[in-house]
């Protein structure tokens, strides 16, 4: 397993992060404690370093278990350990959940206890709530980090501009930087690609992936003659109609794609998850990509995707078929209107040390993922 250093940091993480979202089966989709037992195992057997969790995870039961398994194996120390708050497990409490100072002491204390540590590596803020200030966030994250309760932060699911604000204030106000952006990046979402990759490379933001297999749909299980209709075992089925965005993923475009994955699978010899978590992995500004499981073959095959290259010419058919329009005023950024700028002159497409040689690796990660063998 190889290891990047997190954003601006000296935090090395596996670039295969173990998600425990599915660790418990209290939402009728996960593992129960046995079978996520095996799943942790097969992962640190593999080498990896790095677990994402959340404080709502299962209702509080996957933090539970990731800290007991890490306790058994005796890894607190080897073990980067990565929770989340903000949504809310207390009805009729309002400042239970989202993002103000209040919530996130409350949920911090929570998340140590469940997960038996007195501190966490990586606090991220879950999602964006629309009303804290950023300022209000990066002071009590800040606050975390001189208590000790913290070492690194992070902000998932959020605006770009709302990172760029939150960033900005750490550095000007001399805050625990944020880390990492944990968002959500596959083959079938794309949409992060604009904004948030220069975003991470240029202002310390290592880019954690989550759902780099579309919750199952990048595996292969589903296929495009069952329509919306898909049938049989997995998430996708499990959770058909919940009105969860990140579970609705069956559509005409995205079979189309789901087409091409298993075509090129097919000519590399290696399956369609592999394939996807590889694309995903070598994408520019990714440190880490948090690969999923309810089973241990199934981590098996995603833990596999790292030991070979997609040739360009494979890779070109899957950016072709995946692509998404560019929306203004990124179709003002290419080389056409650039070229205006720069009077004919030919300069470099990205600023001086974007990509320090020792960064990069396969297609390519940006200053937000320097390798470290
Ligand atoms: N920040 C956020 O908002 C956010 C949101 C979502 C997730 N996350 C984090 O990201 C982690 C990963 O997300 P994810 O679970 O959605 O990832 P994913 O890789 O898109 O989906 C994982 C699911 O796909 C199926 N699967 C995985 N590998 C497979 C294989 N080789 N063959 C066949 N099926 C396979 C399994 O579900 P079935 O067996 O049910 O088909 C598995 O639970 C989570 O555990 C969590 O830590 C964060």
């Amino acid at each position: 397993m190889d290891y990047y250093t997190l954003g601006r940091t000296g935090l090395r993480v596996s670039r295969l992060a173990l998600g425990t979202m599915t660790f418990g089966d209290d939402w009728g989709w996960g593992a129960d404690d046995s079978v996520s037992r095996q799943i942790f195992d097969a992962y640190v057997e593999a080498g990896g370093n790095f677990f994402d969790s959340a404080d709502l995870y299962t209702n509080g039961r996957s933090e539970e278990m990731l800290g007991r398994f890490v306790a058994d194996h005796g890894l607190r120390d080897k073990a980067v350990i990565a929770t989340k708050f903000s949504y809310n497990g207390q009805p009729g409490n309002p400042n239970a959940g989202g993002n103000g100072r209040k919530n996130i002491l409350r949920a911090v204390e929570g998340s140590l206890k469940r997960l038996g540590t007195d501190y966490i590596d990586l606090y991220f803020l879950h999602t964006w709530d629309r009303f804290t200030p950023a300022e209000e966030v990066m002071r009590t994250f800040d606050d975390l980090v001189r208590s000790g309760k913290v070492r690194h932060v992070g902000l998932s699911d959020v605006p770009a501009w709302y990172a760029a604000r939150a960033q900005t204030i750490a550095e000007w106000r001399g805050y625990e930087p944020v880390s990492s952006l944990q968002l959500e990046y596959s083959l079938v979402e794309r949409g992060i690609e604009d904004e948030y990759v220069d975003l991470g490379t240029r202002h310390g933001m290592g880019i954690t992936v989550w759902s780099p297999l579309a919750s199952g749909l990048l595996s292969g299980k589903y296929k495009p003659s069952q329509g919306d209709q898909a049938e049989g075992e997995g998430r996708l089925v499990t959770t058909a109609g919940s009105g969860n965005p990140a579970f609705e993923k069956l559509s005409e475009r995205n079979w189309g794609i789901v087409a091409e994955l298993e075509a090129v699978a097919r000519e590399l010899g290696r399956s369609m998850a592999q394939v996807a978590v590889n694309w995903v992995a070598n994408r520019p500004g990714v440190s880490s990509v948090l690969v999923g499981a309810t089973k241990p073959a199934q981590l098996q095959d995603n833990l596999g995707a790292l030991d070979f290259d997609i040739p360009g010419e494979l890779a070109a058919r899957l950016d072709a078929a995946s692509a998404v329009p560019k929306r203004f005023p990124y179709t003002f950024f290419g080389p056409e209107l650039q070229g205006m700028l720069t009077g004919g002159a030919t300069v470099g497409d990205k600023p001086a040390g974007f990509y320090p040689d020792q960064t990069v690796r396969g297609s390519g990660a940006g200053v937000g993922a320097d390798v470290v063998e």
